[in-house]
């Protein structure tokens, strides 16, 4: 039986965008292909309101945050984290022979510039962290924390993980003025997965061309002569580009200040529904994610109640990491819409009396 998805990812795709990616196949060499990779990076930066590279390769998006600590730090960087995703951007570092330094922020509450106070010292290459934490719901003021790292190492490039953020909250790309802002395609833009975005800073390109082992995939001054032309460095998933134009036309239709409007108003419902029918959202008050609504439990039996939802046909996330059996979550992301949220909501809350 099929399930409309409210997870955290991948989300539900609609039909029509599905049907937008059977066209025909095309040669990624092509004029064909150019101008299809040439009009997805035009309307990318027409809905994040910026000029930056765009690269697009294959993978998920852990492949360009691998990248962006391949091309731009030799030795060292500052990792900040307050949840399983900056944790795993710490690894993503050290797997690949950095030493990353952690800020390790609680659970639950948001990374702010009184965490890096005097932290961003001069042999800091790198600072890195997470827009919107998907394990604990919450998201971070980025342009604040990358305000402090200008203020204390001008020189240090930020690299931030999007990944549940882009597209849907208002993350003010300009204003950050990261090196690497990174996501993917099967959150918020609500499509299947397989395609990593990177919107990519010359510095970090430039600052690759002194770093060992940048790797080929990866290598981003490889990539970015080959988006200057509108080609991918390797073969790309092309029939995911088809949906991904189509999408994006999608997304400018609605318009960007609609969008993040109607995710604001999905996280309002969300909370209200958390307060009323349970305990209430986890994270703290004034950073809760306009994507993912991490739900405390209480006594909860949650895979009873996951069963019962899923044979109404509806799916939701399992809490993760730390705070996996004491929460759940519900993903509001992308195509999903507060006519169909509310449905969900209803289905649950009858749940919930069902169980009582
Ligand atoms: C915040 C965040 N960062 C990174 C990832 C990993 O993304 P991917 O699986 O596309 O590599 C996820 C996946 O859920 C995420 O939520």
């Amino acid at each position: 039986m099929s399930r409309r998805l409210f997870t955290v990812g991948p989300v539900s795709v609609e039909p029509e965008v599905l049907q937008s990616m059977t066209k025909p196949m095309i040669t990624h060499r092509s004029k064909e292909y150019k101008q299809l990779h040439g009009n997805i990076v035009e309307k990318i930066r027409k809905a994040l309101g910026t000029d930056m590279n765009v690269f697009l390769m294959g993978g998920s998006a852990t492949v360009l945050i691998e990248g962006a600590v391949r091309n731009g730090i030799s030795r060292k960087c500052l990792s900040l984290t307050n949840g399983s995703f900056g944790d795993r951007f710490i690894d993503c570092a050290t797997y690949n022979g950095k030493e990353a330094v952690p800020v390790k922020v609680p659970w639950g509450q948001a990374i702010r510039p009184s965490h890096i106070e005097g932290k961003v010292t001069d042999d800091i290459e790198s600072v890195n962290w997470v827009s919107n934490e998907s394990s604990t719901g919450v998201l971070s003021d980025s342009a604040a924390i990358a305000d402090e790292v200008r203020n204390q190492n001008p020189d240090a490039l930020m690299m931030v993980d999007a990944v549940t953020s882009a597209f849907a909250a208002d993350i003010k790309v300009d204003k950050i003025g990261a090196d690497a802002i990174l996501f993917g395609t099967q959150k918020a833009l609500s499509l299947p997965p397989g395609l990593a975005i990177g919107l990519i800073s010359d510095r970090i390109i430039e600052r690759s061309a002194g770093i060992p082992n940048t790797g080929y995939y990866t290598n981003f001054r490889k990539l970015k002569d080959n988006a200057d032309v509108n080609y991918a460095l390797t073969t790309p998933p092309v029939s995911l580009l088809y949906g991904l134009d189509y999408q994006l036309d999608r997304v400018l239709s609605e318009g960007m200040p609609a969008r993040y409007r109607r995710h604001d108003r999905m996280a309002s419902m969300t909370e209200k529904w958390a307060d009323d029918n349970l305990n209430g959202l986890f994270p703290e008050a004034g950073s809760r994610s306009k994507t993912i609504g991490v739900i405390n439990r209480g006594t909860l039996d949650f895979d009873t109640f996951h069963k019962a939802l899923k044979e109404k046909g509806y799916e939701i996330s399992n809490g993760y990491g730390e705070v996996k059996s004491s929460t759940f979550r519900i993903g509001h992301m992308g195509d999903v819409t507060p006519g169909t949220l509310a449905e969900l909501l209803d289905t649950m809350k009858g749940i919930l009396e069902e169980m009582k």
